[in-house]
């Protein structure tokens, strides 16, 4: 399986555009699952993705590949990696990628079979690079690998490398598990990205979460230290981490001479159903952007005849405020948007739609400004047949999240809670549609759930409904490609 075969194949298989959401990045055919190498270089954002272009479910591991100038409008591009090398025959897997001396270089995981510590056949993640010219990619083969572990640590589950440089030191974070299946991320440093030394755990390996971390990635915000990391196999904690594979940050300390992440408590990065592997990059003019996939392991939804799979979210700006990471959609987004329909101080007894609100393609923002209730919902992706039901329980400050209707037909988790906070008792909850997706930002970005939706596209209506009043602001748009 190489690169050429792949565009080949893409060529002759490539899904319209009329099948796809409108501004979120897909395959162009089969399936995708992570975010790989969200950089930017040589005057454009680039976004790989872990990929398999021949079917719709994971296979051996490509990484796609698509640039953009504003994080809206998308240009594919040839594939960048593939399996074709004795040391990832098994699989590129995901990485992350960097401009060094006026080269894109990108980190993956190559994985082989091999045998391990105890003389078990097993696959084997080493962590491996390439370079290339924004367009075209030459490995340069392995750069660490699992021997350069300490004894104990997986060598199954050693990948997803994080790469960047401080000063003249480039650093390497990876996931990985110990001798007791504890999660961890690892570190490694090297002067020339071709000899690499092991520094130590910079995270984890203490029972924070057991299980690998996977996709590491770790970075300054506001100037405070974040770790980003996506543990498997969570136990659910009250309304946190309820996606079994789930995406969390920590923020914290970094002791530079230790090479020790001191960090506080974890939180969910998202409180959807369909979110997970996020990674983040840093934008010329000092934005943190986090893109993430808009899938998770354990729903994998797909609709039957559907020639693609897999979503990335829409690109979200960080910025931290009390402890919290918010996320607001990034602000290019807002150039897409026409047709304006506003409203202000509507009056909500019962049940009743705004003329004009309605859309599977839109940026809509509801503020609950006043009112006497207990609970008030919101319905998108309606008609007849179909709904997806947003309920704020305001008693007990909580969001429920219901796609039971959405027209799925599997027995797939349809609900989340999460809870909220209303300043003032106004709620502002603004909805990122894109055809098959919902992503719900709530106040200023405090709370974000992410829901992917299979409904057919004629349901477009938009609900209010409340048990006893409610006064309302809302303003809608359609978002359309240009
Ligand atoms: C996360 C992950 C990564 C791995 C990739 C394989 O979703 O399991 O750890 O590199 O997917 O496709």
């Amino acid at each position: 399986m190489d690169a050429a075969q792949a565009n080949d194949y893409i060529k002759n298989h490539q899904v319209d555009s009329s099948e796809k959401p409108v501004f979120h990045v897909t395959p162009p055919v089969g399936w995708m699952n992570d975010p790989n190498g969200f950089s930017v270089y040589g005057g454009k954002l680039h976004l790989f993705f872990q990929f398999y272009p021949y079917d719709t479910k994971w296979g051996p591991m490509h990484w796609g590949h698509v640039t953009s100038k504003d994080m809206v409008s998308w240009e594919q591009e040839p594939v960048a990696l593939a399996p074709d090398e004795e040391y990832d025959r098994i699989g590129c897997f995901s990485g992350s990628a960097m401009e060094a001396d006026g080269k894109h270089v990108l980190a993956y995981t190559g994985v082989r079979r091999g045998t391990d510590q105890n003389g078990n056949e097993t696959d084997l993640q080493n962590q491996c690079l390439a370079v290339g010219d924004g367009i075209f990619y030459e490995k340069k083969g392995l750069i660490i690998s699992g021997e350069n572990l300490p004894e104990g640590f997986s060598r199954t589950d050693f990948r997803d490398p994080k790469i960047w440089k401080e000063g003249d030191v480039y650093y390497l974070a990876a996931g990985n598990c110990n001798e007791h299946g504890d999660g961890q991320v690892v570190l490694f440093s090297s002067a020339d990205l071709k000899q690499w030394s092991y520094l130590g755990v910079l995270a984890g390996g203490d029972q924070t979460f057991y299980g690998t971390w996977e996709c590491p990635d770790f970075f300054t915000l506001n100037d405070r230290d974040v770790l980003i990391c996506s543990p498997q196999n969570l136990k659910a904690q009250k309304y946190e981490f309820h996606n079994g594979h789930n995406n969390v940050y920590f923020l914290g300390t970094y002791d530079k001479e230790q090479h020790r992440f001191y960090k506080n408590e974890p939180h969910s990065l998202d409180y959807g159903f369909d979110f997970y592997a996020a990674q983040t990059t840093e934008l010329p003019d000092g934005r943190r952007v986090l893109i993430a996939w808009m899938q998770s392991w354990h729903t994998n939804l797909i609709p039957a005849g559907q020639k693609w799979h897999g979503m990335m979210t829409v690109p979200r700006e960080l910025t931290i405020k009390e402890d919290r990471i918010l996320q607001t959609p990034v602000r290019e987004l807002e150039r897409y948007r026409s047709n304006e329909v506003s409203y202000r101080g509507v009056e909500v007894t019962g049940s009743r739609s705004l003329p004009g609100i309605n859309g599977r393609v839109m940026d809509m923002t509801v503020e609950i400004t006043e009112g006497d209730f207990r609970e008030f919902t919101i319905d998108v992706a309606n008609n007849e047949e179909y709904t997806t039901t947003f309920t704020y329980h305001r008693d007990k400050k909580l969001l429920e999240t219901d796609r039971t209707y959405s027209g799925l037909r599997s027995d797939m988790v349809c609900h989340r809670m999460m809870e909220v906070e209303a300043a003032d008792k106004r709620l502002k909850l603004r909805f990122i549609m894109d055809r098959y997706s919902i992503e719900l930002f709530v106040g200023d970005g405090e709370k974000v759930s992410t829901t992917v939706i299979y409904t057919p596209k004629e349901a477009d209506r938009v609900l209010f409904a409340c048990d006893g009043t409610a006064k309302l602001d809302v303003v809608k748009y359609d978002i359309a490609a240009k």
